[in-house]
C-alpha cells in the first residue's frame, strides 16, 4: 500500500471526526464532581449526508407558502404556557400565518383551540395576540356569541337563519396537548400524538425537568431580519461561537460541543461552560478563565468571589456559585443537581417552532414564526423561566416587551445584559446572511457533518413536510 492509501484509510467516516485531541463533551462531564443524569449521558449523533441544502427555502417566497399549506398545517407547535391561562375562561391568542387560534381554558383540566373566526361572516372573535378572561365570545359585527365549551349560544334574529342548526354551528377545534406546562396543538386530525410525535427518549428527558413548575419572569420579542428557518439555525450550533460571540469563548467549549438528534422532531446540543475554547488553548489560565465567565442569569449569580486556590478547576467553582446562588433565590436544595445542569447550555430544538434550554443557569425557550406577510422575517420570542419558589405562590407570568428593529435586546426590561449582547450579535449575523444568500453565486449552503447536524436534521423534517411525505 502506498503511503498515501495508508493516510486515507486512517482518516474517520464522514460524521465521526470530533475536535482533535481535545475532550468531548461527556469526557468533560465525567469529570465533575456531581454527577449528571442518564439524560445528559447519552449521545444520539448519525451521519446522515453531506449534500449542500438549496438556498431556495431561504429566499423564495413560494417555498414559504408552500411551508404555511403543508408543515404549519401538520406540526404540533407551543402555543403557550399554561401559566398564562390559569382560570377557566382564560384565554390566548395564538397566531400562525394567516391562521389563528384561540386557547382557552374550558374546564380547570381542559384546554381548547378554536379557529378565530365568526361562523356568519369570518370576522376574527378575538383580535390577534391577545389574552383575556371570558364567560363567552361574542363577535364584534353582528353579537353572534358561543360558550366557552364552543357551542352557539345565540344568533341575533335568528327567525332569519332557520338554515343555521346549533349543533352544527360549534366552533371547529384544532387539536391540543398539555406537556410540561406547554400547550401544543395541532391543525391535522390525523396527526400522531404529541407523545410518539416527540418519541419516548425526549420524554423521558423532558419529564426530569420539572418545567411545570417554572414561570416566566422575562418574555421579549422581537422581529428578525431573516427567514425563520435560517433564525432557528442561528441558535443550532456552537461552531459560530469564536467568531460571532468572541466575548464567550474563553470559558466556552464551543468545537468540542456535543449534537444529538431523536427521531425526525427532536435535536439539542450540549455546550459545555467553564471550560476555555479549543480554539484558544493555552492562552487563558482557569483563572482568567472563571474571570472572564458570564452567566446567562447573571443577576443570580451576583458579585461573588472568584478567587481559585491551588488546583482548583474555573467550571468546579463557577458550577458551586450557581448552587448556591440558585438555591438561595429559590429556595430550593440544589445539591443533588449536576455540575452539568447547573452550568452547562442545553439546548433541544422541538420541530418546527420551539427551542427549551432545560440548564439552571440558562433556562429559556425560545420560539419561531414566520411573519406571515414577508418570508425575510420572523417573529421571534425568548421567554426566561424560573423555579417556582418553594414557599408556593405562583408569581405572574411577566407580560411581553415588544422591542422593534431599531431597539437592542438588552433594552428589554429583565434581559441579562450580557445575553441580550449576545442576542444583537446573532442579529447582525442575520442581516447580512439572508442578504448573502440573496446576492449568492452559489445555489446551496454547506454544513459540518457533526457540529451542524442540528440543521442539515432541521432541514430533512422540513422537506419532508412541504412536500407532503411527512
Ligand atoms: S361576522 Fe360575526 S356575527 Fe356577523
Ligand atoms: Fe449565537
Amino acid at each position: 500500500m502506498s503511503e498515501q492509501m495508508v493516510e486515507k484509510s486512517r482518516e474517520p467516516a464522514p460524521g465521526d471526526a470530533r475536535y482533535p485531541g481535545e475532550p468531548s463533551t461527556q469526557e468533560i462531564i465525567a469529570r465533575d464532581r456531581v454527577p449528571a443524569p442518564d439524560w445528559v449521558r447519552s449521545e444520539s449523533y448519525e451521519f446522515l449526508g453531506d449534500e449542500d441544502i438549496s438556498i431556495d427555502r431561504y429566499t423564495d417566497p413560494e417555498f414559504a407558502q408552500k411551508e404555511f399549506d403543508n408543515l404549519w398545517t401538520r406540526t404540533w407547535q407551543f402555543a403557550c404556557r399554561e401559566e398564562i391561562i390559569p382560570e377557566v375562561g382564560d384565554y390566548y391568542v395564538y397566531d400562525i400565518g394567516r391562521h389563528s387560534f384561540i386557547i382557552a381554558r374550558v374546564a380547570e383540566d381542559e384546554v381548547r383551540a378554536y379557529y378565530n373566526a365568526c361562523l356568519h361572516r369570518g370576522t376574527m372573535l378575538r383580535a390577534p395576540g391577545t389574552d383575556g378572561c371570558a364567560n363567552e365570545f361574542k363577535c364584534s359585527f353582528h353579537g353572534w356569541t358561543w360558550n366557552l365549551d364552543g357551542s352557539l349560544k345565540q344568533a341575533l334574529c335568528d327567525w332569519d337563519f332557520p338554515h343555521v342548526k346549533a349543533e352544527q354551528f360549534a366552533l371547529p377545534e384544532a387539536r391540543v396537548e398539555l406537556l410540561a406546562g406547554f400547550v401544543f396543538i395541532n391543525m391535522d386530525r390525523n396527526a400522531p400524538s404529541l407523545e410518539e410525535y416527540l418519541g419516548a427518549e425526549f420524554l423521558s428527558h423532558i419529564s426530569q425537568w420539572g418545567l411545570e413548575d417554572r414561570y416566566t419572569y422575562c418574555h421579549v420579542s422581537k422581529s428578525l431580519p431573516a427567514n425563520w428557518k435560517l433564525s432557528m439555525a442561528a441558535f443550532m450550533e456552537a461552531y459560530h461561537v469564536l467568531d460571532t460571540h468572541p466575548q464567550v469563548a474563553p470559558s466556552n467549549a464551543d468545537a468540542n460541543s456535543q449534537y444529538d438528534f431523536y427521531g425526525e422532531h427532536v435535536d439539542r446540543f450540549i455546550s459545555s461552560l467553564g471550560v476555555v475554547s479549543p480554539h484558544l488553548k493555552g492562552q487563558y489560565t482557569e483563572q482568567d478563565i472563571i474571570d472572564q465567565f458570564t452567566l446567562g442569569d447573571s443577576s443570580v449569580a451576583g458579585d461573588v468571589p472568584r478567587k481559585l486556590g491551588e488546583g482548583e478547576t474555573a467550571r468546579q467553582r463557577m458550577a458551586d456559585i450557581i448552587r448556591e446562588a440558585f438555591e438561595t433565590q429559590s429556595n430550593t436544595d440544589l445539591s443533588g443537581v449536576s455540575d452539568s445542569e447547573l452550568l452547562d447550555c442545553f439546548s433541544y430544538t422541538l420541530f418546527p417552532n420551539t427551542f427549551l434550554f432545560p440548564g439552571i443557569s440558562l433556562p429559556m425557550v425560545y420560539r419561531f414564526r414566520p411573519d406571515p406577510d414577508n418570508h425575510r422575517r420572523t417573529i421571534y420570542e425568548v421567554f426566561f423561566l424560573r423555579p417556582v419558589p418553594k414557599d408556593g405562590e405562583r408569581p405572574d407570568p411577566a407580560e411581553t416587551v415588544y422591542l422593534n428593529d431599531d431597539q437592542s435586546f438588552t433594552e428589554a426590561e429583565g434581559m441579562d445584559p450580557g445575553f441580550g449582547a449576545i442576542l444583537d450579535q446573532d442579529t447582525e449575523n442575520l442581516i447580512l446572511q439572508q442578504a448573502g444568500l440573496e446576492a449568492s453565486a452559489k445555489q446551496g449552503i454547506t454544513l459540518g457533518n457533526y457540529q451542524e447536524i442540528r440543521i442539515r436534521h432541521f432541514e430533512q423534517a422540513v422537506d419532508k413536510y412541504v412536500e407532503g411525505a411527512a
